[in-house]
């Protein structure tokens, strides 16, 4: 069988440490060519990692014919310019998240993809992961009951130095590198985007390092989403709460390759029930997922209507982000 032939844009961590090795070890795709603004870390890239092409600039890796899929992992600012580029070249493009950093990017991406009938996901790897899917059938079976609140919280300390997530021109801040998790999986569990948002930050040089939003949804739910990088990753919670439980993923979004843990709470005197998912390659599955998309011409998994209610999500909260208006301060409290 024709493995689908990958390419990709830039020498990003991710790519290196996570995507690339996915590609080569998924059992229907292979990477073929890998391009870089720089021709010798191309070159160094594609030794290491046993990539037969190095292109010097992401023009001439768009000029390859033989490349299918276009993996995008260019920092967040990038995204739309070269998402919109690969699409025009005729390949299929799984781009980096948060896919958009506004919604007019997003709708720009989704119509540039319909228009050339060129296949365009979005790299959320945990959507891949088992213990999401587990998550999902609890939902769907009612489980849980009608689900009214979903809590999500990201963070990890960041340290200071060059990074492209503490720089405001490529699109850094916490709240598009990790708060977008939580908001794509408000919006992949309740199957629809928020109708409206409230949120605040806390800046420094430019970008947020604290951001905390409420999401409303219709027929009165909420989303609560907070993220941060100034403590350490020790848990990535999602609740999801439900008439009757609430369902617990304890590292929601990056598991590694463990064993996960979740827990079902339920009315029962609130009884706690753990289980263990077995851990797994999400990256991989996520390659496959979009390589099988590819060869047989079916749509993906999550399609382009879940990247759209996502970047309502984050363009909603990133526009609603204030200074709190009129908090209740500790004088009126007379403390
Ligand atoms: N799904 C996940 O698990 C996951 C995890 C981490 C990050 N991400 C996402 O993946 C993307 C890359 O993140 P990363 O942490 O891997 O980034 P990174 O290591 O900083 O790499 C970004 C790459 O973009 C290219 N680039 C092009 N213009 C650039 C510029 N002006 N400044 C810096 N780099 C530039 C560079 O490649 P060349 O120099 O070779 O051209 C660089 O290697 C982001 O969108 C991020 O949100 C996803």
């Amino acid at each position: 069988v024709k493995t689908v032939k990958w390419g990709v844009l830039g020498t990003a961590t991710i790519a290196m440490e996570h995507v690339i090795p996915a590609i080569s070890a998924a059992r229907n795709a292979e990477i073929i060519a890998i391009a870089s603004r720089d021709l010798k870390r191309a070159k160094g890239a594609a030794e290491r990692l046993c990539i037969p092409r190095a292109y010097g600039s992401y023009e001439e890796i768009l000029d390859d014919d033989n490349v299918d899929c276009m993996y995008v992992p260019v920092p967040n600012s990038m995204h739309c310019e070269w998402t919109l580029s690969a699409l025009k070249a005729g390949r299929a493009v799984l781009c980096e998240k948060p896919m958009a950093t506004s919604l007019a990017q997003m709708q720009e991406m989704v119509s540039t993809s319909q228009g050339t009938g060129a296949l365009l996901g979005e790299a959320f790897m945990y959507r891949y992961h088992p213990q999401f899917k587990r998550l999902l059938d609890f939902v769907h079976k009612g489980t849980l009951g009608a689900v009214k609140i979903i809590r999500g919280s990201i963070n990890f300390e960041i340290h200071e130095g060059p990074d492209i997530r503490l720089n405001p021109a490529l699109g850094g801040g916490v709240l598009l590198d990790v708060g977008c998790y939580p908001l794509d999986a408000m919006c992949i569990v309740l199957n629809e985007a928020p109708i409206a948002a409230q949120a605040t930050s806390l800046q420094r040089n430019g970008v947020d390092y604290l951001c905390a939003a409420i999401l409303e949804f219709p027929n009165q739910r909420l989303g609560l989403m907070d993220c941060n990088f100034d403590t350490p990753w020790l848990q990535a919670p999602l609740e999801v709460v439900g008439e009757h439980a609430i369902f617990r993923l304890q590292n929601a979004y990056n598991p590694g390759r463990g064993d996960c843990k979740g827990s079902l709470i339920t009315e029962d005197g609130g009884n706690v029930e753990t289980f263990v998912v077995k851990g797994a390659d999400m990256y991989k599955t996520m390659i496959e997922s979009f390589s099988d998309s590819y060869q047989n011409g079916q749509p993906l998994q999550y399609c382009t209507e879940t990247s759209l209610a996502t970047a309502v999500a984050l363009d909603m909260v990133q526009r609603s982000i204030k200074p709190m208006t009129s908090p209740v301060s500790r004088r009126q409290l007379a403390v």
